[in-house]
């Protein structure tokens, strides 16, 4: 490598439901062009045939734009970048084929990036960045976990659910309401109008630092069968209430483990990633427990909580910093370990 040349990464996201592509120049981010699949709406959750088919037809205007936008050519990129796992095999496998084979026709190489890995580095996108070590509860459709990441490449997992996802759960209670999906920004949005003290759920004794949400959407569905007996209206009536105290239910299950997880490691540096960190309440109980237990709170901007090849791009500038690829032969998957 010459040590002159700068180093241009492009990233690709295709796990879920969001086609995404990112220039990163020097560890910067030049582009993020995120195209987010509205077909899944009307069937109340993502239906992995059709996400695997709307990657296919974003995935070459979605990269165009990024490079374009980055004002740089095919020929100048160092190294392709490509969400490996975890992930539904369908999408992953259209972004992994396409890097692939952008990366054999440049004669560059690929580099396989683990999706939660990428959310942690998600706060080293903007500045100022968190100091190391620092914790990142990252809070997603398909994960909640806390994890210590000591430095770009070195991460640890001290919890996760042992069921449902926090995203699931929003979504989920979400669903029980009418509302439809993804809810969990709906549920964000009239919980701002409500009383969170209206109505209590339970929440879980869980030991250590793993979560788990399914007591949680169980009480909450009980809860409302019994109140919509007696009132049809019940949901109609206390809408605001309802989704005000069902986000304060979960908040107060993630904020208590993070508080768990800074007490038992010592660190006070606090990141936050994933779709869920975009909840507003999350973000202001955040902001208030910095201030209660002098944390230094990190949030990234909205655009690189949910699903995004910013982060990937930057993960991969990580890995080829240290000389990390991929083979050509290595396959993505839909579960990973770390
Ligand atoms: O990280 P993400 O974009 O995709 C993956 O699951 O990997 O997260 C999507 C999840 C969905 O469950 C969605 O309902 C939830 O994030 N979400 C929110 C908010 N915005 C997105 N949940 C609560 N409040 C929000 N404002
Ligand atoms: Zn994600």
């Amino acid at each position: 490598m010459n040590n002159n040349k700068k180093v241009i990464i492009l990233g690709i996201e295709s796990s879920c439901d969001e086609t995404s592509a990112s220039v990163c120049i020097d560890g910067k981010i030049v582009s993020n062009i995120i195209a987010t699949q509205s077909i899944h709406t009307e069937y109340g959750g993502v239906v992995p045939e059709l996400a695997s088919r709307a990657h296919m037809q974003n995935i070459v205007p979605v990269v165009d734009k990024a490079i374009k936008e980055a004002n740089i050519t095919l020929s100048e990129m160092d190294a392709i970048a490509f969400t490996q796992s975890p992930g539904l095999i369908g999408a992953l496998l259209v972004g992994s084929s396409f890097a692939k084979s952008l990366a054999l026709s440049l004669n560059i190489p690929v580099i396989g990036v683990h999706h939660m890995q990428a959310h942690v580095i998600s706060n080293l996108i903007e500045s100022p960045q968190p100091a190391f070590p620092f914790l990142c509860l990252t809070v997603s459709g398909g994960h909640t976990q806390i994890v210590l990441c000591k430095d770009p490449l070195t991460m640890e997992v001290l919890g996760e659910t042992i069921d449902d996802a926090a995203g699931e759960a929003f979504d989920k209670a979400a669903k029980m309401l009418g509302l439809p999906y993804p809810g969990g920004p709906l549920i964000d949005q009239y919980a701002q109008l409500g009383d969170k003290n209206r109505f209590q759920f339970p929440e879980p004794q869980i030991e250590g630092l793993n979560f788990s949400f399914s007591g949680v959407k169980t009480s909450i569905l009980y809860f409302l069968q019994k109140q919509v007996k007696a009132d049809v209206d019940f949901i109609g009536k206390n809408r605001n209430d309802i989704c005000a105290s069902i986000q304060h239910c979960i908040i107060n299950i993630l904020l208590h483990k993070l508080k768990k997880a800074s007490a038992i490691t010592g660190i006070k540096t606090i990141c936050i990633a994933g779709g869920v960190s975009a909840n507003k309440g999350l973000r202001d109980g955040l902001k208030e427990m910095g201030i209660t237990y002098h944390w230094s709170i990190h949030i990234p901007s909205a655009i690189y909580c949910t699903d995004n090849a910013a982060m990937i791009a930057l993960t991969g500038y990580h890995k080829f910093l240290n000389g990390i690829t991929t083979p050509l032969s290595a396959s993505a998957s839909a579960r990973a370990s770390w």
